[in-house]
């Protein structure tokens, strides 16, 4: 679902009798437009939430105001006393490419008032080129049983004590049924360790389920599996994968993912684009031994991936790993990296990770989502399981409510709206 837009309603015209819709002018920070608007008893003074060019419902005055900080927060930014070569790159990222050295120098800013500039400009870009493109959704954490060993993840097949499940492929599709139907959400991420418990004929007999019975859109985000396996999950219908390269230097993958190949790791990423998927992938901040010459190669390979969604969270550790006192990575860094990415790729979609919020709580929302970032994304596994899904401890949620109630409005329009962005925005993908 797509988070709207806050503003107030300037005129309400007498609308002609019979049809569904009235027309209104609303006034926001870019001015006033005329737009329709859903809502039947809407007068001018009121504050509404719209999208595209419908308004959709009414909200308080106190709500639009708070949503309103959060999307476009003010930031001072004296020009006067920034180098001018920093402000020569954040200029050329809009005419061209940004070389390897230009972005390991936006990722060396210490300074205050570099990183507000840097923030800043990932802000201005992500509001001109997706306005009302944030988006809420939503993650089902169905099975931690995991055949990999990778140091840093709690659910590594050597960690013994934790409890392992799975859900019943009825208890997951349910649980989708639930997430889009009654709370509204339209693209659910099905997530699980590396669990060959779950054949093919059954992970695309609970992607053909859902699709049978709801609109949604479906990423999988199950591991490494054959490209056979792929491409069968592709025609039952799923949309994309959330699938992280985790980082893109090769001697750090194979001494944090045993056994595991990272040439393999990025053929198949490459492989999954061509089959169609919209592609989530990304990396950690943090590893052990990891430079920010190994960042800049990150959000290099991940743009040369052809991602569409960009995946980054920090590394956070967990005492029953072998990294269980590596220190955590840097919530600093990773907004520099959200807003970097924004640079690089103005269309992809940004979620704000759940990492980011385990360090910095609910601030780690609204930094992520004044830095570039423009979507959330929920954890929905069923309250049963979610404590055993420790990749890593203290996962936080929070709020949950505030963002529903204005990011997740039921009706058809709002999956037609994503609809048509996923459209627009990454031009080859089909529903
Ligand atoms: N800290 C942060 N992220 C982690 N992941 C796994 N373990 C950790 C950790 N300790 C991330 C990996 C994986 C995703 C599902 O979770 O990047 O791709």
């Amino acid at each position: 679902m797509c988070l709207t837009i806050p503003a107030k309603v300037v005129s309400v015209e007498n609308s002609c009798a019979g049809l569904p819709v009235k027309r209104i002018t609303i006034r926001d920070s870019k001015g006033e437009k005329t737009i329709n608007a859903l809502p039947a008893d809407i007068r001018a003074g009121d504050w509404v939430l719209y999208a595209s060019d419908m308004a959709v419902e009414k909200i308080s005055e106190d709500d639009a105001r708070e949503i309103l900080e959060l999307l476009e927060p003010k930031r001072y930014i004296d020009i006067s006393r920034l180098d001018s070569a920093f402000l020569e790159i954040l200029k050329a990222c809009h005419t061209r490419e940004l070389r390897r050295e230009e972005i390991i120098r936006l990722l060396c800013i210490g300074d205050d008032a570099e990183t507000n500039a840097l923030l800043s400009e990932a802000n201005t870009i992500r509001q001109a080129r997706l306005r009302d493109f944030f988006c809420i959704h939503g993650i089902i954490e169905f099975s931690n049983h995991c055949v990999r060993n990778c140091l840093y993840c709690g659910l590594r097949r050597d960690s013994k004590d934790i409890r392992r499940y799975r859900m019943a492929p009825d208890e997951i599709v349910n649980s989708v049924y639930d997430a889009v139907n009654r709370r509204g959400y339209k693209l659910i991420v099905l997530q699980s360790g590396d669990d060959f418990f779950y054949t093919d004929d059954m992970l695309c007999g609970i992607i053909r389920k859902i699709k049978e019975k709801c609109r949604v859109f479906i990423f999988m985000s199950v591991g490494e599996r054959s490209r056979a396996s792929y491409e069968k999950m592709k025609d039952a219908g799923a949309n994309g994968v959330l699938f992280r390269f985790e980082t893109s230097n090769k001697a750090l993958y194979s001494s944090i993912h045993p056994g595991q190949s990272h040439d393999e790791r990025i053929a198949l990423l490459r492989e999954m684009k061509k089959m169609g998927y919209f592609i989530a992938t990304g990396f950690l901040i943090g590893l052990p031994g990891q430079t920010v010459e190994d960042i800049a190669d990150d959000i290099i390979t991940t743009k040369s991936i052809g991602a569409n969604m960009v995946s980054v969270g920090p590394f956070i550790p967990s005492d029953i790993t072998p990294l269980a006192l590596h220190p955590a990575g840097s919530a600093a860094m990773t907004l520099k990296v959200t807003a970097v990415s924004r640079l690089l790729m103005p269309k992809a979609k940004i979620p704000v990770t759940t990492a980011l919020e385990t360090i910095e709580n609910e601030e780690g929302r609204r930094l992520g989502l004044s830095s570039g970032a423009n979507s959330l994304m929920f954890n929905l596994t069923p309250e049963k399981y979610r404590d055993d899904y420790r990749i890593y401890p203290n996962k936080y949620h929070g709020k949950e409510e505030f963002w529903e109630k204005y990011g997740l409005y039921k009706e058809e329009i709002s999956y037609k709206m994503l609809e048509r962005k996923m459209f627009e925005a990454f031009e080859s993908f089909e529903v």
